[in-house]
């Protein structure tokens, strides 16, 4: 069977005209324009990467946006008295601190920092643990934007078996949360493997869907899966490759050309799950507002 390709950036761009129109209407019924707060601490190439395309995002869908850039020296104290400045500014609906930061700072104290309201990125202990009772006030962008795909490809996740490959904060362990809920578009029978996973096969082979947040380049093989199964992709590395001209290109973390030739849909990458973890971000955004609308 050749697989259908689950086409990101074709799904990010219906839900984001969805949300210009929402915004739109924000705007003419209630005069709120919602606000998001960007803080990004140092030059990381990646980060400075992930801020422009959140930037473009806003703007395309009509969302106030802010980036405050702070250099790399910057102390835990200077950044928080920022987060708590952004906290008080009702211009501010979400606030979002890109990661990584630089090693004097305290990840997870800033990320307790950022009032849970306006929390869009949904890394908060409160809101992860509202969305592990199944009472979310936000959905994380990247496990959202999982989720959105499957159910927008007509893969509806509900009484199929879901093997999560990965057990990051941030991919695997709110996906497990999300996809077991009694919920639309969830209500899945969830397993998840990991590096302390003695057969992986033998999990994966048995998975109706696969999600791969592994971070190792096309580690799932064909041989690995089922006939007909849905795979989604939520890898992204650089591979070496001499005919680019930057020296390499984007894999996933699985082995694309092979396993299309088996599963009944599957995500590309890029253009799968990257666009659509913006995206979420915007819907976070527009969520925040309307909260306060
Ligand atoms: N760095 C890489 N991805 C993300 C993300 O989704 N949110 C934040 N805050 N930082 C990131």
């Amino acid at each position: 069977m050749a697989a259908t390709i689950i086409d990101g950036n074709q799904v990010a761009a219906d839900i984001r005209s969805e949300l210009k129109e929402k915004v739109t209407k924000l705007k003419a019924e209630k005069g709120l324009t919602p606000g998001l707060g960007v803080i990004l601490v140092g030059e990381n190439p990646a980060s400075i990467s992930y801020v422009t395309g959140k930037a473009k995002a806003c703007e395309e869908i009509g969302i106030h946006e802010e980036t405050i850039r702070m250099p790399d020296t910057t102390s835990e104290t200077e950044l928080l008295q920022i987060v708590e400045k952004l906290n008080n500014d009702p211009k501010f609906h979400g606030i979002l601190v890109q990661l990584p930061l630089p090693k004097q700072i305290d990840e997870k104290k800033v990320l307790l920092a950022i009032r849970p309201e306006k929390d869009v990125d949904c890394f908060h202990p409160y809101n992860v643990g509202k969305m592990l009772i199944g009472e979310p006030d936000y959905l994380p962008c990247t496990p959202a934007g999982v989720q959105q795909l499957l159910v927008r490809s007509g893969n509806d996740p509900s009484g199929k078996h879901v093997v999560i490959c990965g057990r990051s904060n941030i991919v695997g362990k709110p996906l497990m949360a999300m996809l077991m809920q009694k919920a639309k578009g969830a209500n899945a029978t969830v397993t998840v493997v990991h590096t302390g996973t003695k057969d992986m096969t033998y999990y994966l082979r048995q998975a109706d869907i696969v999600i791969a947040a592994v971070g190792a380049p096309q580690v799932i093989k064909a041989d690995m899966v089922k006939d007909g199964v849905v795979v989604i992709d939520v890898g992204v590395n650089r591979v070496p490759d001499a005919t680019k001209k930057s020296g390499f290109r984007l894999v996933g973390d699985v082995d694309f050309d092979a396993i299309k030739e088996k599963a009944s849909a599957i995500t590309p990458v890029p253009g799968g799950v990257g666009p659509m973890t913006i995206t979420m971000l915007m819907m976070n955004t527009v969520t925040a507002a309307e909260k306060k609308g």
